[in-house]
């Protein structure tokens, strides 16, 4: 929640909603200073026939079994008949592997290491089969052939991690021995590991094992994640006055960021940023969270700590390193007399700076009850406003007031 207040040496008055605030900053003196106060502060080479069957150990019976089947089988998914389930016992949780080859004797192979160690294995003998059996049955792993015709293996695993949902699988190249170029390949197109004809079986069963439990301990950090994200959203629907001012951030943090050229790894901090910056206002209580009138000195001393506790509640993330500055130090003012820590300058981390400035401009030009939307202009000028009484970094604001020139323009 966000209040602007004009502070004259005795007295706040209130901005009214439809008020001019420009009109009202003609009268500013160096005893009426413009105060645009937030109620916080402020505002992740052999051929096919080398690795067959007959080097490897004995099988189980239902393996034997579908050895007699023929290339155009149907590709179903297997499940050992013999549940020893070396890989989870315990776990009625069986990891599922995707094995994917063109040529069914090369899959056998595969399929019958996997199958001893456990593993339930699904099967497609093409690219596009192999995309579309992901998306219905969210393997653990997929074993995956560089060459096919169609749809070669590179551009399987291409698509895979492109999509959100499947991104997180883990695949594996079946390459020859010395194919460096293929490995260069699988490397761009985001491979997480490389296996060489004839399979090694304790090899095959050891890179499977941990790129399956890894993948699963990925999962479970992004289901951490994303409750974290679902609850900053609980925690803006709280409050009725913001509407989507986190999806504004989130569009303007990224539009900013490009504008600043950060990196890649920035625009996305800045953009998770705008949903978690206030995370830690799921510790504050309504009755100061929402409370309408003027804070006590107490009730802000409560307020202020929303920025520690969203600190705390995201730090056992790794994934989270780069938004915490932003959670941190989105109070902080140029000349110090932010919150928590009192930075100055560039001592504010400069993620925080460009943060600090989007929310800002944000909350000015959107309505909320004590206020109208301010126009672009308008909410340039109270920022530049701001900046002179030494809140903000000159050159940034500066810098934010072309970027939106541009944008509106
Ligand atoms: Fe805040």
């Amino acid at each position: 929640m966000i209040q602007w207040e004009r502070k004259h040496t005795n007295s706040n008055e209130k901005v009214a909603s439809g008020s001019n605030p420009l009109s009202k900053l003609t009268n500013i003196s160096s005893n009426h200073v413009l105060e645009l106060q937030n109620v916080e502060g402020d505002s992740m080479g052999l051929s096919k026939g080398e690795f067959m069957l007959e080097n490897t150990p004995a099988l189980p019976s239902w393996m034997k079994q579908q050895n007699l089947h023929k290339d155009d089988e149907s590709l179903d998914s297997r499940k050992p008949q013999n549940q020893s389930a070396k890989v989870n016992s315990g776990d009625s949780d069986l990891p599922k592997v995707l094995v994917v080859d063109d040529h069914a004797a090369s899959r056998m192979t595969a399929v019958a290491l996997l199958g001893m160690e456990g593993y339930e294995i699904i099967e497609a003998d093409s690219g596009s089969k192999a995309v579309d059996l992901v998306s219905e049955q969210q393997p653990d792993l997929v074993l995956l052939d560089v060459m096919m015709p169609g749809m070669d293996g590179f551009e399987v695993c291409q698509i895979l991690k492109q999509n959100e949902l499947t991104r997180l699988i883990p695949v594996i190249f079946i390459t020859a021995l010395n194919d460096r170029r293929s490995r260069i390949r699988g490397i761009e197109v985001g491979a997480d590991d490389f296996l060489t004809k004839p399979f090694d079986r304790v090899e095959l069963a050891a890179r499977v094992k941990s790129l399956v439990s890894q993948k699963r301990l990925n999962e479970d950090l992004d289901h951490a994640e994303k409750v974290l994200f679902s609850v900053a959203r609980a925690i803006e629907s709280r409050d009725p006055n913001t509407g989507d001012h986190c999806e504004r951030l989130v569009k303007l943090g990224q539009a900013f960021g490009e504008y600043l050229c950060l990196s890649r790894n920035q625009i996305r901090d800045l953009m998770w940023g705008g949903y978690l910056h206030d995370i830690g206002k799921v510790g504050i209580p309504d009755a100061v969270l929402l409370k309408k009138g003027k804070l006590t000195e107490e009730e802000w001393e409560i307020m202020r700590q929303h920025v520690s506790i969203g600190e705390k509640i995201c730090q056992p993330l790794r994934s989270m390193r780069g938004v915490i500055p932003i959670i941190r130090h989105h109070h902080e003012r140029w000349d110090g007399s932010g919150y928590p820590d009192g930075l100055k300058g560039n001592d504010i981390p400069y993620i925080a700076q460009v943060f600090q400035i989007i929310d800002i401009y944000d909350a000015l030009t959107s309505e909320r009850p004590y206020k109208r939307s301010f126009t672009p202009e308008e909410a340039l000028n109270i920022m530049l406003e701001e900046t002179n009484t030494g809140w903000r970094n000159p050159e940034l604001v500066q810098q934010f007031v072309d970027f939106i020139k541009t944008k509106v323009s």
